[in-house]
């Protein structure tokens, strides 16, 4: 048994923990949009051919808003392709994934949808075959009124209000070799600040995401945001971060502590947006867009998707990830690494929502279920309210071959009106930790709930036949007496004890 001991102080608060970190990402990617959330004919399907069941699997989830269309996708995307009557939309080549793209699901299908889920638009504009002039015709038909070409386009096609999109993304991973119209910092940052001021012009109000690294594994990660922000410092709101993990060769025990690296990489990247902020002498401060992460495993994505002239096939099962119990856990650290850091990372999006990287799978003409994944987040979501605060871990190590020495626990808190929430993880294989924190302080004084994510077997995993078989279980590990919380944590595991 091992043993730590927390210390959460109301006194220490980090910041308000945004609502837009709990976010996803649906992009036109593999069966993440056809046969995930769109599949007409289904027998769950709404008159809209949206599938009921996927929406209600969303919306317990708690995903409050969700970027679209990519990705690597949006690098070739023309958005006019998927407005207007459908039988006049063309049939398009992906590039991105090697798919033909229908054009069935546009901007106007996608908006109604996120209205069903009750979830906020972030777009991403294609800055990779495309420059400036599309986003702002893109902006325009999006969020002006009425009485220009483009606004009246958009009534003409059905929605009469405006859609309003606050946060846009301006291109996605524009470092990546692998990116349609991959530019270099330099040229990147000077688009971006044009872009930006260009879109600004027509509408002050947005939030606007520069692209940082697509990870913290590039060779210019650092120097690119560094550079990027010297460029659209004063145009832009967010430097976005992008991060990917994966259980490597069997080696778990680096893979459990891949909340380190995602610490690691915000406060680089916050160091370096605060760095370009001391330079230039700004009184303004750049927060970062946490809008792609997940446990991916990228490395077992076919090399070259068919590459064959004649072979785009329509939306082909890519990446959809199993998710075990050990998935489940790391994605519950990942989210407490974006709680403890929300001072500056002031919105986030699982990537991806449906199929592709998903927490939420949807079989053609079958059900829908949720994956390992599913349960941190719909749990985090739904607990983590108000303020997060500063937590002191004392506990013993491990050492990990990716990360170095990392403790074995580690835990967030957040406190709100009458309420506290604890999440722990602990990342031992073999022994339980048992886990003491002084809640006085909070004022709580009842376990509300105490929910764990663990199994004898950390590789175990929901299937189609045994879609239940991962799960949340209520813990009988958890109890308060006399203002300190004892919990107890099985090895490989991620807990949520939610006070009042
Ligand atoms: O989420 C899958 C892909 O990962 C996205 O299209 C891209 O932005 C990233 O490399």
């Amino acid at each position: 048994m091992l043993h730590a001991s927390l210390t959460v102080d109301p006194a220490r608060p980090v910041g308000p923990v945004s609502r837009r970190l709990f976010g996803a990402f649906v992009e036109h990617m593999g069966r993440g949009v056809y046969g995930g959330i769109y599949e007409p004919g289904h027998p769950a399907a709404d008159e809209d051919g949206f599938r009921r069941d996927v929406i209600d699997l969303v919306r317990e989830l708690g995903v409050t808003t969700v970027r679209y269309p990519g990705g690597n996708f949006v690098s070739g995307f023309r958005w006019e392709d998927g407005v207007g009557p459908r039988e006049d939309r063309p049939v398009r080549l992906d590039l991105a994934w090697h798919s033909t793209e229908t054009n069935e699901v546009g901007l106007h299908e996608f908006a109604s949808w996120l209205e069903k889920v009750g979830a906020e638009l972030m777009l991403a504009v294609n800055l990779g075959t495309r420059g400036t002039p599309e986003a702002l015709d893109l902006l325009e038909y999006a969020n002006v009124p009425s009485g220009t070409t483009l606004a009246d386009q958009r009534i003409r096609n059905g929605r009469p209000q405006p859609f309003d999109v606050r946060m846009w993304c301006l291109g996605n991973e524009m470092d990546g070799p692998w990116q349609l119209g991959q530019l270099s910092a330099e040229d990147y940052g000077k688009l971006a600040a044009r872009t930006a001021k260009a879109m600004r012009r027509l509408d002050p109000d947005l939030e606007l995401v520069a692209c940082g690294s697509s990870g913290a594994a590039m060779p210019t990660f650092g120097e690119w945001e560094r550079a990027v922000l010297t460029h659209a410092y004063d145009d832009v709101d967010f430097i976005s971060c992008h991060a990917y993990y994966e259980e490597k060769d069997g080696d778990l025990g680096s893979f459990l502590a891949s909340a380190t690296d995602m610490d690691r990489s915000i406060e680089t990247v916050v160091a370096t947006a605060d760095h370009v902020k001391a330079v230039r002498r700004s009184p303004k401060t750049i927060d970062v867009s946490f809008d792609e992460w997940n446990v991916w495993y990228v490395s077992r994505v076919p090399a070259g998707l068919a590459k064959r002239i004649d072979d785009w096939p329509l939306a082909p099962p890519i990446s959809e990830e199993p998710y075990t119990v050990a998935d489940g856990v790391v994605v519950g650290n990942l989210l407490m690494s974006l709680i403890r850091h929300a001072d500056r990372v002031t919105s986030a999006s699982m990537a991806q929502l449906v199929n592709v990287i998903a927490p939420i799978a949807a079989e053609p003409q079958g059900p829908a279920w949720r994956r390992s994944t599913f349960f941190p987040f719909a749990t985090t979501a739904r607990l983590a309210r108000g303020v997060a605060l500063h937590v002191g871990v004392d506990c013993p190590g491990y050492d990990t071959a990716e990360h170095g020495e990392v403790p074995v626990v580690d835990a967030a808190a957040t406190v709100d009106a009458g309420a506290a929430a604890l999440f722990l993880v602990n990342r031992s294989q073999t022994e339980e930790a048992e886990v003491t924190v002084d809640v006085a302080a909070l004022g709580m004084s009842t376990i509300e709930e105490a929910l764990t994510l663990s199994d004898p077997d950390p590789h175990a995993a929901n299937t189609t036949d045994r879609p239940d078989r991962v799960r949340l279980r209520p813990t009988t590990r958890a109890a308060l007496i006399g203002g300190r919380l004892r919990v107890g944590l099985p090895p490989v595991s991620w807990t949520a004890v939610s006070l009042h």
